[in-house]
């Protein structure tokens, strides 16, 4: 994948028809110096920290392409809305399961130095991966995450999203 500069948060669609074609879009400014623990837009330290490094292993990077290929190839806005939700709990705001410890995946928590440990405290509700419930979960961008998913593996979260472009028969070349 490479990286495309980005002059700040870009509309869903947009975001992911970067993505579809490996295009990867990162930001150029960083957070506030008074709250270097939490940001609620994306920002250097989030993409350059939290993405990029994952972006160099390919099962993660056909993993996010595929979303990407999904979100551009579908012209209906609830699918669309199912796969944003769908890529927040996982690539943004996922934990994972390994070795039967909890683990944090998703690159909102990696950037937060306020959100690493929030994201494994008694204060978030944590709860199974289950694709069906996640995308019809809401959440709130502004704050820290007080409900988080866990997801049992990479494998799973693959073929769960390989399954869910396939139930919306949209169609990925
Ligand atoms: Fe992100």
């Amino acid at each position: 994948m490479h990286l495309v500069p980005a002059e700040g948060p870009l509309p869903y669609r947009t975001f992911y028809s970067y993505i579809a074609d490996r295009g990867f879009p990162v930001t150029q400014f960083i957070r506030h110096g008074s709250h270097p623990e939490f940001t609620p837009e994306p920002d250097m330290i989030h993409d350059c920290l939290g993405h990029v490094p994952s972006l160099m292993n390919q099962d993660y990077a056909e993993l996010l392409t595929l979303i990407g290929k999904a979100v551009v190839s579908t012209p209906n806005p609830q699918q669309v809305h199912a796969l944003k939700r769908f890529s927040w709990f996982s690539i943004e705001f996922g934990l994972i399961q390994e070795d039967n410890e909890t683990k944090i995946f998703g690159a909102g928590i990696l950037s937060s130095t306020g959100e690493i440990p929030f994201s494994l405290s008694k204060d978030v509700k944590h709860r199974p991966f289950v694709t069906s419930e996640v995308i019809e979960t809401d959440y709130d961008p502004s704050r820290m995450q007080d409900l988080l998913f866990i997801i049992p593996s990479f494998a799973f979260l693959r073929r769960e999203i390989e399954q869910l472009v396939k139930r919306f028969g949209i169609p990925i070349n």
